[in-house]
Parts: structure tokens; C-alpha cells; sequence
């Protein structure tokens, strides 16, 4: 139970440092959020979205799952998205992959880890397509952090072929779709692609409005 209990007291340390600074900060907090930006990024706790960018609470709407998935079928991802697009009108959204991650690592693997397996489906998927880029790389490292971005970059074009995306594009010309890598080694994020509202989209995923 120290565990938890550590948590609680550190709580209670930090509402007072944030209240000592400004005696107004969560009366403010409270009343709304404004976020700019939807980051969808890996539940690895080594990649805490506010910390590695600085951002103070209220600046980013988040959502996490395994390897940073945007899977047409998850409606808690999709309401997410809806929610940030349609309500917030987030200008950009970023989907931060991370380097050495441990849900791409399982799709090259070929090991069956249970329930999972049907998650990291997504990510073979990916390695599939890419099959013969992928293999051609001999260190393994490599192979995996090669597949993470390439993960990456079908996460930003999984979010376009979605028709929250599209419709937002068409009616108000935003949001950017960012994808990127973040390096668990130096701390720092890699843009890998930008899309942008005036992309255009391939017949068989193209919606009309
Ligand atoms: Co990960």
C-alpha cells in the first residue's frame, strides 16, 4: 500500500505548489479546456505526452492504447477523435509512436501472447505490407524502430480515411495530422509526417459531404 499511498501524498504536494504559484490556478482549470492539440500516443510509461512535450494541464487532449493504434473499429478511440474535432476543434493532432516499443516488437516476434495477438494484428498487418523493407534490415533494433515508424505513418493515414477527418477537412480546413517518433534514448521526438487538410484521398477511402 505504499505504493499508493506515495501517490496520494504527492497529490497533495502538488495541488499546493500549483496553488502556492497562483491561488486562482484550479478555480481557472475548472470552469473549461481549451486543448490545441489531440495526442494519440503508446500507454508505455515512458512516454508521458505532457511531460516530454511540457505541456501544463488543459493543453492537450489525450488518448493511449498499445503502440499508439488508430483502428477504424474502436469506438473509444473514434469518440475520442469525434469529441477533440467536432467539440475542442483541435487544430493539430499527433500520433507519437516511440522508438524500441513493445507492442511493435510482439507483431515481429511471431510469438502468441493470448488476447493481445488481435491488437497487434494491426501492426502485422503493417509488416506485411512492408514486408521486404523490413526484412532487409539486418540489426534487429533496427527492424523494429524501422516498423515503428512505418506503424506511424499508417496511424496518420488511418485518421484520414476516417469521415470525422474528412468532413472537418472539407468544412473548416483543419486539423494537421502529425506523426511522430519519440527516441527513449535521447528524449527527443522525430517528425516523421505531416498531412494536411488539403491531402487528397484515394478513391476507395474518400467520403462526400
Ligand atoms: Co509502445
Amino acid at each position: 500500500m505504499q505504493l499508493i499511498k506515495k501517490l496520494m501524498l504527492e497529490n497533495k504536494a502538488w495541488a499546493q505548489s500549483k496553488v502556492d504559484l497562483d491561488a486562482n490556478y484550479f478555480k481557472k482549470m475548472a470552469i473549461e479546456q481549451n486543448p490545441k492539440y489531440l495526442w494519440i500516443g503508446c500507454a508505455d510509461s515512458r512516454v508521458p505526452p505532457s511531460e516530454i512535450t511540457n505541456t501544463d494541464p488543459g493543453e492537450m487532449f489525450v488518448h493511449r492504447n498499445i503502440a499508439n493504434l488508430v483502428v477504424h473499429t474502436d469506438t473509444n478511440l473514434l469518440s475520442v477523435l469525434q469529441y477533440a474535432v467536432e467539440v475542442l476543434e483541435v487544430p493539430h493532432i499527433i500520433v507519437c509512436g516511440h522508438y524500441n516499443c513493445g507492442g511493435v516488437k510482439a507483431a515481429l516476434s511471431g510469438q502468441s501472447l493470448g488476447l493481445i495477438d488481435n491488437w497487434v494484428r494491426n501492426i502485422k498487418d503493417t509488416y506485411f505490407t512492408n514486408l521486404k523493407e523490413v526484412d532487409a534490415i539486418e540489426n534487429e533494433a533496427a527492424r523494429v524502430n524501422r516498423l515503428v515508424e512505418l506503424n506511424v505513418i499508417r496511424q496518420v493515414n488511418n485518421l484520414a480515411h476516417t469521415a470525422i477527418i474528412q468532413k472537418s477537412w472539407a468544412q473548416k480546413k483543419y486539423p494537421y495530422i502529425h506523426g511522430w517518433v519519440y527516441d527513449l534514448s535521447t528524449g527527443h521526438i522525430k517528425e516523421i509526417q505531416t498531412m494536411s487538410p488539403d491531402t487528397v484521398i484515394n478513391k476507395a477511402h474518400k467520403y462526400n459531404f
